[in-house]
Parts: C-alpha cells; sequence; structure tokens
C-alpha cells in the first residue's frame, strides 16, 4: 500500500465532540489530546516520514479567551507530559508557526523539546502552532526580499527551492496527503503552499474520535488515488 511521505491532519471537532455529551469545550480538547497518541505511534510504526498536525491557526485568538486559556495549557501539559516518550521513540519535534506571539511559558516549552529532539532520527513531527499559511507565505517572501535588499541574492535567483526554503516547513517534503476530521471540507488556512497537490481526504468523526481504525481507513482511501500530478 502506498503510504504519504507527508501527512497533515486538521484535528477538527472536538468542540462539537464535547456539546453533544453536555460538555464545555475545553473537555473536548482535553480528550483530543488524548487520540494524539495512538496516531503518532501508528505513524511510527508505518514508517510515515512527517506527521504535521495544526493545533493552533492565526485565526484561533478570536475564540473566547477561556478556551484560548484552555487550550495554550493544553500545549504545555501534553509535552511535559509526552517529551520523555515522543524522545525515546525517537520523534523529532518542529513547531511551525509565529512563536513570538505565543506565551512566554508556551514558546519555552515548545522551544525546549524542539531543542531536545532536533537530533532524532524517527518520525518529523510537526506541530503548527500560532500557524497560518497566508503568513507563512508573506514571511517567505519578505525574509527573501531582506535578503535581496542585503545583496546577498538577486530576484531572478528566487526560484522554488528558495522559496520553500524559506517556509517553516523547510526540508519536508511537500504534503502528500491532507485529512481532515468532523465533517467540514476547507483548508483554513493550513499549509496553503504546501497542498499544492495533497490528496485531501474527508472523515466525518469529530477528532476526539479518531481510531487508529479511522485513520487506517483514511490511509487506505489515499492509497487507492490516482496521483497524477498534471501528467496523463
Ligand atoms: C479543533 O476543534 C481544535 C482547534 C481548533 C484547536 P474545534 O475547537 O474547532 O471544534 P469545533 O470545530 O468547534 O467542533
Ligand atoms: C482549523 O480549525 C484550525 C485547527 C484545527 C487548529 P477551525 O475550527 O479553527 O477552522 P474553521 O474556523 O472551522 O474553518
Ligand atoms: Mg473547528
Amino acid at each position: 500500500m502506498s503510504l504519504p511521505a507527508h501527512l497533515a491532519v486538521i484535528m477538527d471537532g472536538n468542540g462539537r465532540w464535547a456539546k453533544k455529551r453536555g460538555m464545555p469545550r475545553a473537555f473536548g480538547h482535553r480528550a483530543g489530546v488524548e487520540a494524539l497518541e495512538p496516531i503518532i505511534e501508528a505513524c511510527g510504526g508505518w514508517g510515515i516520514e512527517a506527521l504535521t498536525l495544526f493545533a493552533f491557526s492565526t485565526e484561533n485568538w478570536a475564540r473566547p479567551k477561556d478556551e484560548v486559556a484552555a487550550l495554550m495549557g493544553l500545549i504545555v501539559e501534553y509535552f511535559n507530559k509526552k517529551i520523555d516518550e515522543l524522545d525515546r521513540k525517537g520523534v523529532c519535534i518542529r513547531m511551525l508557526g509565529d512563536l513570538s506571539a505565543v506565551p512566554d511559558l508556551q514558546r519555552e516549552t515548545a522551544l525546549r523539546a524542539m531543542e531536545r529532539t532536533k537530533d532524532n532520527k524517527g518520525l518529523k513531527l510537526n506541530i503548527a502552532l500560532n500557524y497560518g499559511g497566508r503568513q507563512e507565505i508573506l514571511r517567505a517572501a519578505r525574509r527573501l526580499a531582506e535578503k535581496c535588499a542585503d545583496g546577498e541574492m538577486r530576484p531572478e535567483q528566487i526560484d522554488e527551492v528558495a522559496f520553500e526554503g524559506e517556509l517553516y516547513t523547510a526540508g519536508l517534503p511537500m504534503v502528500d496527503l491532507l485529512i481532515r476530521t468532523s465533517g467540514e471540507e476547507r483548508i483554513s488556512n493550513f499549509l496553503l503552499y504546501q497542498c499544492a497537490y495533497a490528496e485531501f481526504v474527508f472523515v466525518p468523526e469529530y477528532w476526539p474520535d479518531f481510531t487508529r481504525e479511522v485513520f487506517a481507513r483514511a490511509l487506505e482511501t489515499y492509497a487507492r488515488r490516482d496521483r497524477r500530478f498534471g501528467k496523463v
């Protein structure tokens, strides 16, 4: 079965999962964190090179203050609880997004996790935190413009390789498969550049219900797709 080298996941539906149970949205986010382990484990086991998870978008700041605080709290809690195990499994963590706007505790925890696991050779686990695809593209454009202004490069040297080198995902393969849970069928500003030729699989399950079985089915769907990349 052909597997994606780079799998991206929009983990959506935590709030609705909680609402269905008459619980606050934060309860759904907590359940969402629990769903991570089997998926990370499966990706490692199946030899998927990179897994990119959408944890918090640049637009999610517009949510109620207490929900933003709950999400941020869970991120620190997750790293504190899981970093030893992830490190032991050889997982290499990279954060994608503008960490400068993230609260100090979250940023420091994330940077520490990244530093500690940077030489690991197993699954590349990318966590998109305060990430927006448009912002990422603008940032790359600005960085290249600065290099040109500084005389480090000429505008005609800006090609795909140079551009991709300025993205948060520099060095990673382009996204092969994007999975979104919860039945929503949109990209919500995630990996706009990297998904140029991605296959999209939308599953109805809310993220906390995204089990290894649901995951396996999504991968089977992907394996049946005929990827043509513009050719015949
Ligand atoms: C996804 O679940 C988690 C984050 C955006 C962090 P949601 O919180 O978007 O859940 P729904 O879509 O409202 O159900
Ligand atoms: C996308 O989900 C962001 C994350 C999963 C972190 P949203 O729930 O924020 O997206 P929209 O608002 O439904 O498009
Ligand atoms: Mg949502």
